[in-house]
């Protein structure tokens, strides 16, 4: 069995939170290089988006594996010395903890990862956010794995055509519902359009095996303030009965809205974008998504190949910008900022708190 896991945290941003600079990306490859030395890994690939740095990995060890979290634990506090030392915007940021325990899940770092039995040839892809939260997936999730309008294959490939099941998790009680689709899909609809309480964690084949992985940890709700924000990303598996790459990016060919903009605190286009172009600029944004294809072999990482490095995602992103604007033009105003119980772990409740009294 070979498992990938993604573990990712902002540490350092130059400047202030649009990019997690090279000298940062050293110093956590310095720590896996010796981590593959120490067999602890398989084999790895550093890359980031916007300010978070994601170290995908490969290793035998199963998922939640503490030698595993823990390398990707030294390799974040490496990165944010570096930080310090260079005084780097948000040094540290998602280090909510000053020792690692077993697993970085309720640390700070967010992670995705996937055990599975390695097929005859294996393509995986990574999607990277910067500057939204893990419910952005739901959308793209469910068109990859529930509408044939987006994947072919659900309907001309047997091997697709009994479904998935997805496990969606409610943020607030930390409970799990399984659904199964495509039967459930309208049960499922009505939990995951409210992205603010529910966000898609994993998704299944029918016998079980996994299909995708998504980090869904929330940095405001273990911190209870603002921290910055979880960033997400997820892992997809493709071909042979799993959406074909092209399926998968298709569910991003829409701009949909995501919340995570400026502050965390503005609704925003998830634009696609190269690793390169993942630089969020404009107002902090706006929100970004890369995607880095793989071929797995013997748990050696094959690639990456960037995939929305692609004229073909030119027309999304300029409906991404035509979208921006627009929502931009509504200044501090709802829709373009958050309602008020997202807004609850931003900076915003202490200006509340002041006119508390001016009211009777
Ligand atoms: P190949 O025939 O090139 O494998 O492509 C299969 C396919 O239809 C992907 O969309
Ligand atoms: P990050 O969560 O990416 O650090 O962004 C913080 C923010 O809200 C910038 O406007
Ligand atoms: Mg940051
Ligand atoms: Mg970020």
């Amino acid at each position: 069995m070979t498992t990938i896991s993604i573990i990712k945290a902002d540490v350092g941003s130059l400047p202030g939170h649009v990019s997690a600079p090279n000298h940062l990306i050293n110093e956590v490859e310095k720590v896996l290089e010796e981590g593959m030395e120490e067999s602890t890994i398989i084999d790895y690939h550093v890359a980031s988006c916007g300010d978070d740095i994601d170290l995908i990995m490969s290793h035998d060890n199963g998922e939640g594996e503490s030698e595993v979290h823990e390398l990707a634990w030294d390799a974040f506090q490496q990165a944010t010395d570096k930080a310090e030392e260079l005084s780097l915007y948000g040094a540290g940021q998602d280090i909510l903890s000053e020792a690692f325990s077993g697993n970085v899940k309720g640390l700070g770092p967010g992670s995705a990862e996937m055990e599975f039995e390695e097929r005859e040839s294996e393509p995986f892809v990574a999607f990277l956010c910067d500057k939204t939260s893990p419910s952005a997936f739901n959308y793209p999730l469910y068109k990859m794995f529930a509408d044939p309008s987006n994947t072919a294959g659900l309907v001309l490939d047997p091997s697709l055509h009994e479904g998935f099941d997805f496990e969606v998790l409610d943020y607030y009680e930390g409970e799990t519902a399984n659904l199964s689709c495509p039967d459930e899909i309208y049960d499922l609809l009505a939990l995951i359009g409210e992205t603010s309480k529910y966000t898609i964690q994993k998704v299944f084949k029918k016998d079980g095996s996994p299909a995708a992985a998504i980090s869904t940890e929330k940095l405001n709700l273990i911190a209870g303030e603002y921290v910055g924000k979880d960033d997400p990303v997820a892992i997809v598996r493709c071909q042979s009965g799993y959406p074909a790459v092209g399926e998968a990016l298709e569910a991003f060919s829409f701009p949909h809205l995501v919340p995570g903009w400026m502050r965390g605190s503005h609704n925003g286009p998830l634009m696609p974008v190269s690793e390169e172009n993942a630089t969020p600029s404009r107002f902090d944004g706006p929100p970004r998504v890369v995607a880095l294809g793989f071929q797995l072999n013997d748990g050696e990482l094959i690639g990456p190949k960037d995939l929305f490095d692609d004229p073909a995602f030119d027309r999304t992103r300029e409906k991404a910008q035509n979208a921006a604007e627009y929502m931009r033009r509504h200044g501090t105003f709802q829709p373009h900022l958050l309602r008020e119980d997202d807004l609850e772990y931003t900076t915003l409740p202490e200006v509340l708190e002041k006119l508390d009294d001016r009211f009777s």
